[in-house]
């Protein structure tokens, strides 16, 4: 199997606790894992220092054939990996100019930049919102606006913290039908979920972070097998 990313000891204590302890964690390009884990386990920490937000204790990383240390891949990690938070924060402005921020902050200019968030508007069936308030909008729409930004930066990996907590079932079809649409452009993703069975369809791995580490389950199964990932590298 191809790895985009791996992680190696990844080490943090919090308040004088430790937090996570991740032998190593290899992320499967062009896939889609669901992470699941109980509430404090550790899952947005860890998802906060693959994409270079949060400085842990020790980690080394082997990204685009290079060994670094954490610090020397941040640079690239926050380039390429985004980190989708669960209340994502959209400015008060329209969906059009909250889509296209990304982009002009990259240089685009204001013409390519229309092109282009039209385009991912209508990529996300979200074209009839282009003009409404970003403030306004309800939870599920703001979680599609917010994945249809992230995507237009083009990342090689989409880390997604409870995408669809607190949806109805119709706001989590339609984040799902997105999620395979981001799968099936090549786009590596990781979604943690409480709620396995919405993401299971289209997971093709599931990792389980229990007393810091990770363990591998089984695709499509809720039975956690006990086999450290580092052992299944090996
Ligand atoms: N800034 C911080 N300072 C101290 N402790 C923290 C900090 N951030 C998180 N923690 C603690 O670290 C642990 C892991 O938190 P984290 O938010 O990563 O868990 P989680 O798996 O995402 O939980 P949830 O499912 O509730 O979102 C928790 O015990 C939390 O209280
Ligand atoms: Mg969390």
């Amino acid at each position: 199997m191809n790895h985009l990313i791996e992680y190696r000891n990844i080490v943090i204590s919090l308040s004088g606790k430790l937090i996570l302890n991740v032998n190593q964690l290899a992320v499967p390009s062009h896939r889609c894992t669901l992470l699941t884990g109980k509430n404090g386990s550790g899952k947005t920490t860890l998802f906060k220092i693959m994409s270079g937000l949060l400085k842990p204790h020790s980690c080394s990383i082997h990204y685009q054939g290079l060994d670094l240390s954490w610090k020397q891949a941040k640079h690239f990690i926050q380039k390429d990996i985004i980190y989708l938070h669960q209340q994502p924060y959209l400015f008060d402005a329209s969906v059009v100019d909250n889509i296209a921020y990304g982009l002009y902050r990259a240089g685009e200019n204001k013409t390519n930049a229309h092109k282009k968030v039209i385009q991912a508007l209508e990529w996300a069936d979200l074209s009839h919102l282009a003009h409404r308030s970003a403030k306004q909008l309800s939870g599920g729409e703001k979680q599609r606006v917010a994945l249809t930004r992230a995507r237009i930066l083009s990342p090689r990996l989409l880390l997604l913290d409870e995408p669809t907590a607190s949806m109805d079932t119709d706001a989590k079809k339609q984040t799902s039908l997105l999620l395979q649409r981001l799968k099936a452009e090549g786009i590596s993703i990781i979604v943690s979920s409480h709620e396995a069975q919405t993401i299971e369809e289209i997971a093709d791995h599931h990792f389980h972070l229990e007393q810091g580490d990770i363990i591998k389950a089984p695709a499509k199964s809720n039975k956690i097998t006990k086999l450290n990932l580092a052992k299944k590298m090996q």
